[in-house]
């Protein structure tokens, strides 16, 4: 049986999948929402849609080109439109991002993406970020030094052990319980050297694709 979360993952990216544009330049998340994502998008390729696409992740990359859809490395505008899952996403669209470990290169495509939509089942939905902690990408070099500055500032950071990302940085899970102020918190996070990035999405969300059993809902931030 198919966990119903995948059914809401399925769900949510079957109506984002309805606001890609023919003839447009879009990103690509990382994950299993993604996915979902990836695949109907493929179907769409072979129906005919011109779409040009660039990938958050090696993973990402790979599963569009075996899927037939074209992969750019970099485009010089920016994007139609950004697609992905998120961690978590509270009622003003400020997300928590990096489960994967790909929020750097998520955050640079949302973030040169005219508009971002994200898509989540109904268990990424809460009333404050925090519950899933912030995953940050920070450099090897110093890093006792970071995770002790980010400890000052309230975190509880945990080495995600045996990963490195894309870019062959370390990844901490932080975590601040709930996170009443996103925006500050991200911005605090940021000031620290050797933070590459923070899974904290603010100011970014145009569109949240809920799934709903077989159903989505959308939320237009
Ligand atoms: C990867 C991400 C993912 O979007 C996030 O972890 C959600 O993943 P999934 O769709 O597998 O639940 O930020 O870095």
């Amino acid at each position: 049986m198919v966990p119903s979360s995948n059914i809401e993952k399925r769900s949510a990216a079957t109506g984002a999948l309805k606001f890609v544009k023919d003839n447009s330049t879009i990103g690509l998340g990382t994950g299993t929402t993604t996915h979902y994502f990836i695949l109907g998008l493929a179907e769409l390729v072979k129906q005919g849609l011109n779409v040009k696409c660039m990938a958050s992740s090696i993973d990402t990359a790979k599963k569009a080109m075996s899927l037939g859809i074209t992969v750019i490395d970099s485009y010089p505008d920016k994007l139609d439109a950004y697609f992905d899952g998120a961690d978590e996403v509270e009622p003003g669209g400020s997300l928590i991002k990096g489960g994967g470990g790909a929020l750097t290169r998520e955050k640079i495509l949302a973030y040169n993406s005219r508009e971002f939509n994200v898509m989540v089942d109904s268990s990424k939905v809460k009333e404050k970020l925090g519950i899933f902690g912030v995953p940050i990408e920070i450099l090897s070099f110093g890093i006792n030094f970071t995770i002790s500055n980010i400890e000052r500032i309230g975190g509880k950071c945990s080495l995600r052990s045996g990963f490195a990302s894309d870019n062959g940085n370390p990844l901490i899970d932080c975590y601040f319980g709930d996170i009443d102020n996103p925006a500050l918190l991200e911005s605090m996070i940021k000031k620290i050297p050797g933070v590459v990035e923070v899974g904290i999405f603010n100011g970014m969300t145009k569109r949240i694709f809920q799934g709903k059993g077989k159903e989505y809902i959308l939320k237009e931030v």
